[in-house]
């Protein structure tokens, strides 16, 4: 049995909720902010960062050490750790946990070189970018101080995030409107994962159809349609459809792969099942949220509006949704200095709809942006 070590992005509650849903064999264990830990038999790291997009960076435990051993102890695990990877060590070391030793970069190039060897290393802080993990093909070794099991873990990383795969996807992508609001493709991508990972444990031989009703550029289609996924779409905005179209087809061709999709004009509120290739397992969605700066004494009206149009949409969906089909769905939530407005009020009105609410919702702010975005989850059980 191997030790993994999860770095999770700064939406960890969504990143947790995605890597439960999808590694449901695999319990975590809380270390610190942001970094959480997992055993497992085989090495799913590449198979991971693939498929996830809320896991940053994935260390392996490669030696645990008790933790009253010197600082020269474990500088000599580095050591010879670096030497056995290779003869010229390139190599940076970070520290996370309560108790930090004073174990540096400068001290493991110094018992290398006692060795003979020749060594180079770059400073870096675990929460350093992805980018640059990616981007230095250095050794980076994580030493984590565990109080609560007594031992030191000399962790080494095996897989970090490509960003600029996920940027590729944001910012090449044929048809943008950035004035709608775009869902970033790593919060999209978690909520496809969350949902379709809840479904698939009631369904473990089935592939779903997932479904965007205010799909807006396609960011949720594409996502799941590069898990693999079968996609159908709509939206109340003809150029919208198109350029989801667009971008689908623009995906296809950068990625290779075969899509099986479908979008279309229509109103969420108003659904017609004939457009749809059959009944929908995994709906995710971020609707119309209201406009992006709205002034305060707006909101009451706006938030009014809002509650409206969702609940005609939920209502109209259980016409397309299959029994135990999974929603996970972004509702808005504005806070002024005298109110925190949300929809949550809505939540006992679905239930008796037949949406069960399966996780405490997920608040997900961007820096700046007034209206902020809570992920919700529910089941829909035909009554
Ligand atoms: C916030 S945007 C969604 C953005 C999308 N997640 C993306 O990343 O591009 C909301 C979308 O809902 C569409 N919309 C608004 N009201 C609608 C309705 N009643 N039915 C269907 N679509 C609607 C808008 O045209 C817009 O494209």
């Amino acid at each position: 049995m191997q030790t993994f070590l999860l770095l999770f992005g700064n939406t960890s509650q969504l990143s947790e909720l995605e890597f439960q849903a999808q590694y449901p064999h695999l319990p975590l264990r809380r270390l610190a902010e942001q970094l959480f830990s997992f055993q497992s038999e085989t090495d799913l790291s590449a198979e991971m960062m693939q498929a996830l997009g809320g896991v940053v960076k994935i260390f392996v435990t490669r030696q645990e050490l008790d933790n009253t051993v010197s600082d020269e102890a474990v500088i000599e695990a580095i050591t010879a750790l670096l030497l056995e990877h290779a003869e010229e060590p390139y190599f940076t070391i970070s520290q996370i946990g309560k108790g930090q030793r004073s174990i540096n970069n400068a001290a493991v190039k110094a018992l290398i070189k006692e060795n003979g060897r020749q060594a180079r290393y770059f400073a870096s802080e675990l929460h350093d970018s992805a980018l640059l993990s990616h981007q230095s093909k250095a050794t980076e070794i994580l030493l984590f101080n565990d109080q609560e099991r007594g031992v030191v873990s000399i962790n080494q990383l095996t897989a970090v995030q490509d960003i600029d795969d996920w940027t590729k996807r944001d910012r090449e992508k044929p048809y943008a409107d950035r004035k709608k609001g775009m869902l970033p493709p790593k919060v999209a991508r978690m909520m496809v994962n969350s949902a379709a990972g809840i479904w698939k444990q009631a369904h473990p031989d089935q592939s779903p159809l997932l479904y965007d009703p205010f799909c807006g550029t396609g960011t949720v289609l594409a996502e799941a349609a590069v898990r693999g996924l079968a996609v159908c779409g709509s939206d109340i905005d003809e150029k919208a459809v198109f350029g989801a179209r667009e971008n689908l087809t623009w995906l296809a061709s950068e990625y290779g792969l075969q899509l099986e999709s479908s979008v279309f004009y229509m109103d969420a509120a108003h659904v017609e099942p004939a457009k749809f290739p059959r009944q929908v397992d995994v709906l995710v969605t971020e609707p119309f949220l209201g406009k992006q700066t709205p002034r305060d004494v707006e909101l009451a009206n706006v938030f009014r509006g809002l509650e409206k149009m969702y609940l005609g949409s939920f209502k109209a969906w259980s016409q397309i949704l299959a029994d135990g089909a999974i929603v996970a769905i972004v509702f808005p939530q504005v806070t002024t200095d005298r109110h925190v407005y949300t929809l949550d009020s809505l939540i006992d009105k679905l239930r008796a709809k037949g949406y069960n609410s399966l996780v405490n919702p997920i608040l997900y702010a961007r820096e700046g942006a007034r209206v902020a975005r809570n992920i919700y989850i529910f089941r829909f059980q035909r009554g």
